[in-house]
């Protein structure tokens, strides 16, 4: 008895076997004369009685027909060996082989309940009684019938998706199979080394180092006591300045009152001078009044509201941009809402012959000031 199943070498072999023996008994020669059996190949695919083993598949198929349906060439109907009809397939044919020649063949070949009784007809099925060993000597044919005949069974034993030709390699390789059908597992993928971490550059660690630094300071900067702190700190600085300057006098920065404007020759006679306007609020004239030519400077402050008027050359008076009052050369007022003339300030010839003028002091002319020598230099 072996454990492996007999491959179709064997079986082909032991059909060759069986059929020169049938040779050397001399039967061959009714089974050449009787006739083919239903459905079976022609009759050419006979073998003819011939000591020589077939040489091919088909005759030696056509010879298992022979064989298998001897009945017909006795009684003229096929003799199977349950009494039903010949096989007519190849399947049929090989199942019944099979059975035949399977080890200890008294259990479920064709003496037993044979290939015609629970033999499988199907490709199918012979490989799922080869899988499930029922063409081992161990399980009896019937059981083994059963249980494959069971769609349970089969379903527990044949994969899905298991083509014919895997189960024919796996039967006769006599490994199960669903051991067959599945996948061997594959060698799991060596890991790959990892590869050590290289050293970080010192420039790395430097700026690895300056980041924790400063990370470290914001950190500490954003902490809530810092901030709480630094608030207080600045709120006690600024009432610390605000106090000492609330204890120093507040001193009014002020142009000098007094300051010197050049010599007489520097104002031509007739001309309004503008050139201390910006810097000391102040034109210089150079004028005739009743009849004489003085030099005299006026406050540039219009006497309505404090507004500063602008000398118009082409119109020879000042006019004022807030609410147009005007004035005259001499600065007398004569349009606009202005109520009185503009006001001379102090002027008079230093020692030096430079002209000085004197902001401190104010000469109106409603009030007869302009007649003060003070408030004028005479043109010599
Ligand atoms: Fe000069 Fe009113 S301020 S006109």
């Amino acid at each position: 008895m072996t454990d492996s199943k007999p491959s179709s070498n064997d079986i082909l072999a032991k059909i060759r076997a069986a059929k020169a023996a049938a040779a050397g008994d001399g039967s061959e020669k009714a089974q050449s004369e009787a006739p083919a059996p239903a459905g079976a190949a022609p009759a050419s695919a006979t073998p003819p009685a011939s000591p020589a083993a077939p040489k091919s598949t088909a005759d030696i198929l056509a010879a298992a027909r022979a064989k298998a349906g001897g009945g017909a060439a006795a009684g003229g109907a096929p003799a199977a060996p349950s009494g039903g009809a010949a096989p007519s397939s190849t399947a049929d044919i090989l199942a019944a082989a099979r059975a035949k020649a399977a080890p200890a063949g008294g259990a479920g070949t064709s003496g037993g309940a044979g290939a015609s009784a629970g033999a499988p007809k199907s490709p199918a099925d012979i490989m799922a009684a080869i899988r499930g060993g029922g063409a081992t000597a161990a399980k009896p044919a019937a059981a083994a019938a059963k249980a494959e005949g069971s769609p349970k069974a089969e379903a527990a034993k044949v994969p899905a998706g298991m083509s014919a030709a895997d189960m024919i390699k796996a039967a006769r390789s006599g490994v199960p199979a669903t051991a067959a059908a599945a996948k061997p597992a594959l060698p799991s993928k060596p890991l790959a080394a990892k590869a050590p971490a290289a050293a970080k550059p010192a420039a790395a660690k430097v700026v690895e180092s300056r980041r924790g630094f400063f990370g470290s300071m914001v950190e500490v900067i954003c902490s809530p006591v810092v901030i709480a702190w630094t608030a207080f700190s600045g709120a006690t600085l600024f009432s610390a300045l605000a106090t000492a300057r609330f204890m120093m006098p507040n001193v009014l920065v002020e142009p000098p009152t007094k300051f010197k404007i050049g010599p007489p020759n520097d104002y031509a006679p007739g001309t309004v001078s503008t050139k201390w306007q910006a810097q000391f609020n102040i034109w210089v004239v150079n004028a005739e009044v009743d009849g004489a030519p003085i030099i005299y400077a006026l406050s540039t402050v219009c006497t309505h509201l404090g507004c500063t008027p602008n000398w118009l050359e082409g119109e020879q008076k000042f006019k004022c941009p807030c609410h147009g009052s005007g004035f005259y050369k001499d600065g007398v007022n004569f349009e606009g809402p202005a109520p009185r003339p503009l006001e001379r300030v102090g002027l008079r010839l230093a020692e030096d012959g430079m002209l000085e003028v004197d902001k401190s002091v104010k000469f109106q002319k409603e009030l007869g000031q302009w007649s003060n020598t003070s408030s004028y230099v005479p043109v010599a």
